[in-house]
């Protein structure tokens, strides 16, 4: 059965840049999440190899397996009814070539319902990028800093703040686009460097930490929500506190476990006296034969 809203798609999306309407972006990796993001008005739910960290307790996204985005991506795409699906492409799913790339990238939207796939890196990733875009499939881009590359090495500390970076990250950009991108992720670079980036690109920009001239922004659910334990980093803005509200849950739901008063009578399921009245008087009975105290039957004649 078709949704009642047609889902987003590459297109709508650069009519929205065009029309000058920021295009709201988040992670998702669960049918819950990207449910409640869905009907909040998101316009792409990205399955981000974030899940590694997020979802799957890795320390880097180096770990996670295309079989893993497979699965998290089907979570999400079996809900999602309005925004556009785009699947991250994991550390080695894309690296070892571009017939591999292509392989992969369909596998993702083929048995997973992703709408697009997205990938990070110019340099080498170009040639991979083409080869799917060739096979029809809308690829996103992602420049600056790249957490697969920053991971193996590279640091987590923005990227273009001297001039020749700033010009190797616009370079970039252009070549994304160039090799059939939709959209580039532009992150953790200053907002002069984005904005002259998305000035000069005819696809839209979505920007995590590159200020507010991009055409979009994205941020992941868990620093959005406030659920990241320990760092955050600085161009994250918190919109809620769920860590502290759900162990406040948590710690009150296991006070009234041990205390005896969850459940209340509120919670249960009523039974007729009479019928309660009749069980335990089998009870009764079958305990009366065991012990041998007298013969009842258990049931009318
Ligand atoms: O995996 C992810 O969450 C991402 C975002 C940081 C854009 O790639």
């Amino acid at each position: 059965m078709m949704p009642d809203t047609p889902r987003l798609t590459p297109r709508d999306l650069t009519e929205m840049a065009r029309a000058r309407k920021r295009i709201a972006m988040v992670t998702a990796y669960d049918a819950s999440s990207a449910s409640l993001a869905d009907r909040a008005g998101i316009d792409i739910v990205l399955v981000g190899d974030s899940a590694a960290m997020t979802m799957l307790g890795h320390e880097s996204t180096i770990p996670v397996t295309l079989d893993e985005m497979l699965m998290l991506t089907r979570a999400v795409t079996r809900v999602v009814e309005r925004a556009f699906v785009v699947a991250d492409m994991p550390f080695g799913s894309y690296q070892p070539g571009e017939d591999e790339a292509l392989r992969n990238a369909i596998r993702l939207v083929k048995e997973a319902g992703a709408g697009a796939v997205k990938l990070e890196g110019a340099g080498r990733t170009l040639t991979r990028i083409g080869s799917i875009v060739d096979a029809g499939i809308p690829v996103m881009g992602h420049v600056g800093l790249t957490p697969q590359s920053a991971a193996l090495g590279e640091g987590y500390k923005a990227r273009g703040r001297t001039a020749a970076e700033a010009r190797r990250i616009l370079d970039e950009a252009r070549a994304l686009e160039r090799a059939g991108c939709f959209a580039i992720v532009l992150e953790a670079i200053p907002p002069a460097v984005a904005a002259h980036i998305t000035e000069a690109l005819k696809v839209p920009t979505i920007g995590i930490g590159a200020g507010p001239s991009c055409d979009g922004q994205v941020l992941v659910w868990h620093d959005l929500l406030g659920l990241t334990p320990g760092h955050v980093p600085r161009f994250v803005k918190p919109y809620a506190d769920l860590k502290a509200t759900i162990a406040s849950a948590l710690e009150a739901y296991v006070a009234d476990v041990r205390s005896g008063s969850f459940p209340g009578a509120e919670h249960t399921y009523g039974m007729p006296e009479a019928e309660l009245a009749r069980f335990e008087s089998m009870l009764k009975a079958k305990e009366a034969r065991q012990t041998g105290d007298f013969e009842k039957p258990l049931r009318e004649p």
